[in-house]
Formats: structure tokens, C-alpha cells, sequence
């Protein structure tokens, strides 16, 4: 479908089953010899002789060519990156025949120009606003209202289809009602206007009123020669009148189509990390390419808005978004830097946030279907991003920058109300002292300390609404996630190097506001119980609850330390003791507690096993080297399906007892549940590289990427899907943060482009077959600079054999420093090529 937001579809807002039953398509017939054909493939001929298709998946643009034995059509679409709303496509019919044909084009797409909220609430009494405008070249829709019970607003937006032929010098047959085009009894897939030969209803300057539009268009009947072709340019466009409409399509030939496509494609190349990347042969290349598109388009549409993504309404989601960030700090940093300061603006004093983000800055909403929650993770993510970001530009400044906190009614984790909370029309937290504003740091220790002493009866960070997993929703009373708690220790253990960093930067002190200080332990007497725990977040909700006072305190970095320090070890040990499993040769962690406060997983009986258990564990460093392979193979053991090459996301669990969460009432080996869940599978590949387990962890990108490629099993196009199913289809493609982590995966991982402080350390984790004529290639954002990273492997050694032996700038030889292989941002300009040559190990 094609749609602004939620309120403004274009077309009809197209779900799952529609797109193997697409009767509100941009349908484009042709008539030939009096036999109807159409892009869908659906026509009664079609179903007996189908098509045979060939699908070019540009970036950003897409080509289908559909061949008879008859003729063959070629459709390419995009959506230019200039400032227009609309959606083009250049039609070439051609007669591939040895006889001259009687060739008739239609276009019938149906203009459903309303919220998809009107998809079934007041759908035809919607219809009846429905003002269609005929233009010399085109059919426009503007409605007089947007319908919304709650307050009808006028509609300002128009919604047209134009279309012209290089063969024709007009349109004859103009068809702005649905109903006429379809014709009595008959239906879009073989629709009276295209099949038959009728009289227009309508001519250019005609209004019809309320009834569901089309934008039908008929050209007369042609004769076409042998090798002879019609081209077809039509458009969707939007925009507020129909006459500005109308002036847009005139103005776009065929050469314009063709420079604005040209110039669609080099927009986006510029745009995402993984344009120039090569590795391995050209499937592989084009597959990394492809994923590194899909962060950028997440951006764009948040997880609504692509057919298996029919949830939301817009809006971008909390941990979505930071991780999405991930990908986009790769290439342009310092972008990325002023949206994680704006972002912060979603945190509330008491570590939770809004967990929708707006369109513009400073936009949040507390809960995109109004029922407020807590995700037990969502603290953890920002951390990560910013230090993420850290770690590849040097800029510590960023911790100091100041922003607001989120304020609304919510209080207590959101699980209580402020009766006296007023909206005074900002959403900016308040002080007795004005506005408050407070460093980043400060929002993510509030953010990880708020979480360190949520804990349940066993001493893990509770579950509340959910975790990364959405499906574990059932179980906020008692249920724990020992997968985050992992991830929040490892956060403190990140936040430690930070204000190691910040103190070395020649800081002692930072800023707090000073009811922050309830959230430290002064004097520290080992380790709290859960209750004791439970309690101190209780002061510091109570207190923050009634207001901040504004005044702030500075606190010792080195206190700060010490008494993070003392909250990891006690948690580290705690986490390694009590959820570590074990039985015979198997071991790995216990990921969760349920709503009843049982264990979920074991190794008796049915084991029962989650990935996202071990995956946290090891991204947050907790894992002690001894204990490394034993998780990898017992999680193989029991995770690993031979039948797709890859990681179910949890065994099957058995009955749903109603206290753990909604996923396990899905189907097992779909979705959260148990699904191969590309997510967690790749984010266990970079957890297994980033804890040194470089065998396996090639093996599973080795293993998954080929299963995903292999479109006749995994039926998508190239590129990442949240999951693929029992049946090796995947689902739930392009909108998935598993793309973010493909590429970070890639970058920092198999290329090894690891950054610390802003400087590039090369680790490369390639093995021999990523180099298919004996080089690998990356570009890398030094901070500002983008230069090209080349591996060469003359010998096609495998990553356990070889090391670096040199390295070059263009065909300067440049030394190590320490005896590393290393680069500032200082040693190169815009441009530079960056070659690195791998020998044998000595
Ligand atoms: C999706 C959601 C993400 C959630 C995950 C598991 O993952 O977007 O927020 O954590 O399901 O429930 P994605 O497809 O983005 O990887």
C-alpha cells in the first residue's frame, strides 16, 4: 500500500492475506487480441499460463519483468527521493510475437484516500466525502473531511493516479467510481472497463461525489507491431490541490523519470553504511548491501506500515530506535549524535520513558495504544547506543550534555498516578526551581539503577510488562528476567570505563540532581536483599513522585565507581551462582522467573531453554572464559535445528499456563515463540565473536545467511526478516532490528573495524571464503572522514591461520603503533584507501 501515516492511505492499508489475494493493487491491464492480462497474474488466461517473472530488487527501486509467450512487460517503480510525494512507474508492454497485435492498456487503482482506521469503522459512509476530480491526464481524489468522530477535521490532502502513453495522445476512458469500473457482478481482477469495450462515464473538468474512487484510466486499442512497444509513465502523487497535482505529472517524461531514478538510486547509496561493501561472491556482496538498507527504512516507517506489519499506528518504538541507531552511528555519527541527546528527552525521573517517539524532536507518547507499561529492558538500551557511539568518535562530551526528562501523569514505574499532575502543555519534567535539565549520564545512571534494584524475590531485575521479548507479558508480578539483569550489569561495567575515561579527561566531579543520591549507597555493607533493594527504590519514587527540588549536588567519580563496582560483583556472582545450570556435560543460564515465581528453564526433563539467556550473558561480558564452549554447545544441543541451519528462539515449553507470557499461546516455531528468530540468532554471533568463540560464531552467519538467500525456500527478497518460520519462510521482512546488527556484526566483527576512543584497532574475523577474488572490502566513518577499508588475502588463508602484515594508505606504507595496526582519525583524509594485506601467521 502506499500512505503518509496512519491517517493518509493512499491505497487500501493491505495486510498479510492481501498480498496473495492483491485485489486493491496498482492493477495495470492490457487487453490483447481481446484477452485481458494484468500485473497481478490473476486474470482467467493467467491462471491457466502464468507469467514468468523476473524481479530485479534495486536499492530502493524494483523492476519486474513479466514475459508470455505472447509479449512481455516490464514495470519499474520507485518513489523519487526529491521532494514529492509520489510513487512512479515506467510500464514498457512489448510485442514479442511474430504477428501484430490489438493491444488496449488500462489502469485501475483504487484510491481508498483515508486513515486505515476506516478500513472497517464507517468504511462506506466514509466513501460518501469522497470528491473525485477528472483531469486531462489523471483522476484525483480530495475529500471533503477526515473522518474522526471525536472531532471531523477538514481534509487538505489530494490523492491522485495520472498515466500517459508514448502511443497515445490522450486518455479516453475515464473511470473515477469503483463501482463502474468493476462493472455489475464482475471484480477487480476482471473488471468491465478493461475487459470490455464501454463508453467513458466521464470526461476532464467532471466532479463525482461520494462513492469509493479508482483512478481508472483507458487508452483506446492499439495496433502494435511485431518487436513494437507501448511505454506507460503513471504515478500515485499527493499533495494538497489536484491542479498542483496535475502540474507535477506534466512535467515528468520519460527522461525525467529516468534522471530521477538515477538520481533516487545515488541518494540512497549515499545513505547507508553498506553501499560499497564487498564480501564474498556477488550474493553474498548484494545480501549485506540489501540488510544494510533496512535500518534506514525502519527509521522511516517505525514498525508499522509494511504488510506483515500491520501493529501500530507510526510512531517509533523505544528500544527500535536505539538500536536502529546502531547501524546509522556506522555512517554518519554525528547525525546520530544530536538525535541520542534528543531521545533522552523520553526518560522520566524514575528510570522509565515514553516509549513512543514522535516525528519530530521532542515528540513522545507514553504508550502508542494507551495502555501504559514498563519493558524491563528499555533502560538498557540507551546506554548501549551511547556507548556505542563513544566508543566510534572519542566524543565523551556527549555525556555531559544536558537534556529535560519526560513528564506526565505516571509515576512509580508508571505503576501509579499523580492526582495533582496538570499537563501544562509540556511534557518537560518540572522542579521548584523551573524546567529541569540534567546531564546524559545522569539519565543513565538513573535509567540502570532504577532497574539494578527492581528485583524480584530471587534477586533479578523484574520482568514488569515485558522484556526484548514483547510475548513474555504476562508475569509483571513476579516474574524476573535474568537476561537483562545481565545486560544492565554489563552496562554498569561499560558506565565504570566511561567515568575511568571522564576522570582521566581531568574531571573528579560530576552533576546530579541531589534526590539522586538516594539511588547510591553511602557506606557499603556487601551486597542488599531483594527486599532491602525494593525499599531504597521505593524512597526514590516516593521522593521523586513529589517533586525534584531543582538544586544539585556533584558527586565524587571515584565514589561512583567504588559503588558500582560493589553492585557488580555482587550481582556477577550472584547471576554465575544461582542461574548458571548445569546437568552431566551441559551448562548454560537460566534466563527467566514466571508470573508464579517458578524457574522457567532446566536442563531436566524437557529442557526447556531460551537463547535470549545466553545471548545477554555474553554481550554483557559476565560469562567466565571457562565456562564458553559449554554454553555454546549446550545451547547448540538444544537450540540448533539442522533442518534450516539455525537457532530456535526457545524450546518448546509446554502448556500455557497463563504466567509467563502472551507468546506462548502462538503456534511453536512462529514469531516469539521458538521462532528462528534472526534478532537473537544474530546477536549471538556478534555475543559469541565478541567473547573470542570465532569458529562458531562464523558458522552461524555461514549457516543462515545461505537459507535466507535461497529465495526458493525463504520466499523474500534479499535482505533480513524477523524470523523465518517452521517452513524456512520468512516473515516479517525489512522492519526488524536484526538488520542493525548485521551490520554492526559485519563492520565491527568480520572486518573487524573495532573502534575505541575514536581510533580504529583491525581485528578481521573474515574467513577465506569472504574473499572472492582475494580481497574484502568496507567503508568506514572516521569520526567525519570516509575512507575504504581493503583486506587482501592473496593466500586464501582461513581467520585461524593468518594475522596482518602490513598495511597502506593509498601506496604509503604505514607502521604500527604499540605494535598495533592502528589509525586516527588524524592520519586520514576523506577518501583515503586503507589496505591491509593478510599472510601466515608466524
Ligand atoms: C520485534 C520488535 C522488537 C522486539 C522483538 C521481540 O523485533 O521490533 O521491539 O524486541 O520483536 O519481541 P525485530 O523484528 O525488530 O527484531
Amino acid at each position: 500500500d502506499l500512505k503518509l501515516d496512519h491517517n493518509h492511505f493512499a491505497t487500501m492499508p493491505s495486510s498479510i492475506e492481501d498480498l496473495s489475494n492483491p485485489l486493491h493493487a496498482r492493477n495495470v491491464f492490457f487487453r490483447v487480441n481481446q484477452t485481458l492480462w494484468s500485473v497481478t497474474n490473476q486474470t482467467p488466461s493467467q491462471k491457466l499460463h502464468p507469467d514468468h517473472v523476473t524481479v530485479e530488487n534495486g536499492l530502493l527501486y524494483q523492476r519486474v519483468l513479466r514475459e508470455t509467450d505472447q509479449f512481455s512487460v516490464e514495470i519499474t517503480s520507485f518513489v523519487p527521493s526529491r521532494n514529492v510525494l509520489a510513487e512512479l512507474h515506467k510500464v514498457v508492454f512489448k510485442n514479442t510475437s511474430k504477428a501484430s497485435q490489438l493491444v488496449k492498456p488500462v489502469i485501475g487503482v483504487p484510491l481508498f484516500s483515508r486513515s486505515a482506521d476506516n478500513l472497517r469503522d464507517h468504511r462506506h459512509v466514509t466513501s460518501l466525502l469522497n470528491r473525485v476530480i477528472i483531469e486531462n491526464e489523471g483522476i484525483v481524489n480530495r475529500p471533503t473531511l477526515s473522518f474522526d468522530e471525536r472531532g471531523h477535521q477538514e481534509n487538505h490532502l489530494a490523492y491522485g493516479v495520472f498515466a500517459r502513453s508514448n502511443r497515445h495522445s490522450k486518455i479516453t476512458g475515464f473511470w473515477p467510481r469503483l463501482d463502474q469500473f468493476v462493472g455489475q457482478g464482475a471484480d477487480l481482477f476482471y473488471p468491465d472497463a478493461a475487459v470490455k469495450d464501454l463508453s467513458s462515464p466521464n470526461q476532464p473538468g467532471d466532479v463525482v461525489e461520494g462513492y469509493e474512487a479508482i483512478g481508472g484510466l483507458a487508452f483506446d486499442e492499439i495496433e502494435l507491431a511485431p518487436n513494437a512497444q507501448i511505454t506507460l509513465l503513471f504515478g500515485i502523487l499527493l499533495g494538497e490541490e489536484s491542479s498542483e497535482l496535475s502540474k507535477i505529472f506534466a512535467s515528468i517524461d520519460v527522461s525525467v523519470y529516468d534522471e530521477w531514478l538515477e538520481e533516487t538510486k545515488a541518494y540512497w547509496k549515499k545513505k547507508f553504511s553498506t553501499a560499497f561493501v564487498t564480501i564474498g561472491d556477488q550474493a553474498m556482496t548484494g545480501w549485506y548491501r540489501a540488510v544494510g538498507t533496512q535500518p534506514l527504512i525502519r527509521r522511516v516507517y517505525g514498525n508499522s506500515f509494511l504488510p506483515h506489519h500491520d501493529y501500530g499506528r507510526g510512531g517509533r518504538g523505544w528500544r527500535d530506535l536505539w538500536q536502529d541507531s546502531l547501524a546509522l552511528i556506522l555512517k554518519s555519527p554525528l547525525d546520530v549524535r544530536e538525535n541520542i541527546v534528543n531521545y533522552f528527552k523520553g526518560v522520566r525521573i524514575d528510570g522509565s520513558n515514553a516509549t513512543i517517539i514522535g516525528d519530530k524532536p521532542g515528540e513522545f507518547v507514553a504508550d502508542r495504544n494507551k495502555i501504559v507499561r514498563v519493558w524491563s529492558d528499555h533502560g538498557a538500551w540507551p546506554f548501549l547506543t551511547t556507548h556505542f557511539y563513544i566508543k566510534r568518535t572519542g566524543d565523551l562530551s556527549i555525556l555531559l550534555e544536558e537534556q529535560g526528562y519526560f513528564q506526565d501523569k505516571f509515576t512509580h514505574y508508571t505503576k501509579r498516578v499523580d492526582p495533582l499532575y496538570v499537563q501544562n502543555g509540556s511534557v518537560d519534567l518540572n522542579s521548584a526551581k523551573g524546567v529541569y535539565q540534567g546531564t546524559l549520564l545522569e539519565h543513565i545512571l538513573v535509567q540502570n539503577l532504577t532497574a539494578y534494584y527492581n528485583v524480584g524475590d530471587h534477586g533479578n531485575i523484574r520482568i514488569e510488562d515485558a522484556d526484548w521479548n514483547d510475548g513474555f507479558d504476562m508475569a509483571a508480578k513476579s516474574g524476573e528476567t535474568v537476561a537483562f539483569t545481565h545486560l544492565y550489569i554489563g552496562n554498569l561495567k561499560g558506565l565504570i570505563q566511561l567515568l575511568h575515561a571522564l576522570r582521566n579527561s581531568g574531571r573528579t566531579h560530576i552533576k546530579v540532581f541531589e534526590e539522586f543520591q538516594l539511588l547510591m549507597n553511602k557506606q557499603v555493607h556487601g551486597p542488599l536483599s531483594p527486599q532491602k533493594k525494593r525499599e531504597k527504590l521505593l524512597h526514590y519514587f516516593d521522593t521523586v513522585a513529589k517533586g525534584i527540588s531543582g538544586e544539585t549536588i556533584e558527586i565524587l567519580i571515584e565514589g561512583l565507581i567504588k559503588d558500582l563496582e560493589v553492585k557488580i560483583e555482587s550481582m556477577e556472582s550472584h547471576l554465575n551462582q544461582n542461574e548458571w545450570m548445569t546437568k552431566g556435560e551441559d551448562g548454560c543460564f537460566n534466563g527467566y522467573y514466571d508470573n508464579d515465581g517458578q524457574r522457567v528453564c532446566t536442563l531436566e526433563g524437557p529442557v526447556r531453554l531460551t537463547l535470549t539467556g545466553q545471548v545477554f550473558p555474553l554481550m554483557a561480558k559476565n560469562v567466565p572464559s571457562s565456562r564458553l564452549q559449554q554454553l555454546a554447545q549446550t545451547t547448540k544441543k538444544y537450540l540448533y535445528s539442522d533442518t534450516y541451519h539455525s537457532y530456535h528462539l526457545n524450546t518448546r515449553f509446554g502448556e500455557n499456563k497463563m504466567n509467563l507470557g502472551r507468546f506462548m499461546g502462538f503456534a511453536y516455531g512462529h514469531k516469539e515463540n521458538g521462532a528462528f528468530f534472526s534478532h537473537m540468532t544474530i546477536m549471538y554471533a556478534y555475543s559469541l565473536f565478541e567473547n573470542g568463540l570465532v569458529k562458531e560464531a562464523s558458522e552461524i552467519l555461514d549457516e543462515y545467511i545461505p537459507v535466507l538467500l535461497d529465495i526458493q525456500r525463504s520466499k523474500i527478497l534479499p535482505g533480513i526478516p524477523e524470523y523465518i518460520d517452521p517452513e524456512g519462510r520468512g516473515l516479517y521482512h525489512f522492519l526488524t532490528g536484526s538488520a542493525s546488527w548485521v551490520v554492526i556484526t559485519l563492520v565491527e566483527q568480520l572486518f573487524g573495524i573495532h573502534m575505541e576512543e575514536g581510533k580504529i584497532f583491525f581485528q578481521p574475523k573474515l574467513s577465506a571464503h569472504h574473499f572472492a577474488q582475494g580481497e574484502a572490502t568496507c567503508p568506514v566513518v572516521l569520526v567525519d572522514k570516509e575512507i575504504l577499508v581493503r583486506y587482501l588475502n592473496p593466500d586464501k588463508l582461513e581467520y585461524a591461520d593468518y594475522e596482518i602484515v602490513s598495511m597502506n594508505k593509498n601506496s604509503e606504507l604505514m607502521p604500527t603503533k604499540h605494535g598495533r595496526y592502528q589509525l586516527s582519525r588524524e592520519d586520514v583524509v576523506e577518501g583515503d584507501e586503507i589496505t591491509l594485506v593478510l599472510g601466515r601467521k608466524q
